[in-house]
């Protein structure tokens, strides 16, 4: 059994679809998960050391933009070093945003590696509503980090 966190934000409710249907798979497998709100919960960057891996769910404003309740999560970061931090990004967007189509995505990823974390080289986007692929992409998302921390455990 791993202890699995994953914190998102949703403005519409997609992200949150994301997020739940990788708890719920987490669980079904008898993994710890602790579900965590960017803006109805108290979060730390420091707290991703905690766990034996971290899933960050985002979805995409302001053409390109992380959300506001997730600036000072992401400025944060820069002072944790996350080195050997398994890690995962997913996030809702639209494609009609063009090239800025899931960028928070993008951006959270990117930092994340910056400080060290090991990551899913996935970083899954969703165009808004998430379909019968989507959820699969996101429980093969939870499988594959949850059997790189199960590596990291028994290691
Ligand atoms: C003002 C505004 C700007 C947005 N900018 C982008 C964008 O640049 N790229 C993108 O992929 N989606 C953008 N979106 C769309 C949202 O990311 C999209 O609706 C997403 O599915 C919302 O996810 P949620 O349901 O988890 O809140 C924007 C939405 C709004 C209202």
């Amino acid at each position: 059994m791993s202890r699995v966190l994953i914190l998102y934000t949703s403005l519409t409710g997609n992200t949150e679809i994301l997020a739940e249907t990788i708890a719920d798979y987490l669980k079904k497998h008898q993994h710890e998960v602790t579900l965590k709100h960017f803006e109805q919960d108290q979060i730390t960057a420091d707290e991703i050391k905690d766990y034996d891996a971290t899933l960050i769910g985002i979805y995409t404003y302001d053409y390109g933009e992380i959300p506001f309740e997730v600036e000072f999560f992401f400025d944060e970061l820069d002072e944790v070093d996350l080195t050997g931090c398994i890690t995962g990004v997913f996030g809702a967007g639209d494609r009609f945003y063009g090239d800025t189509f899931g960028l928070a995505v993008d951006l959270m990823h990117d930092k994340l590696e910056e400080r060290g974390a090991t990551l899913d080289p996935e970083r899954l986007k969703v165009d808004m509503d998430p379909e019968q692929d989507d959820i699969k992409r996101c429980e093969q998302l939870a499988e594959r980090v949850i059997q790189k921390a199960i590596g990291k455990v028994n290691t």
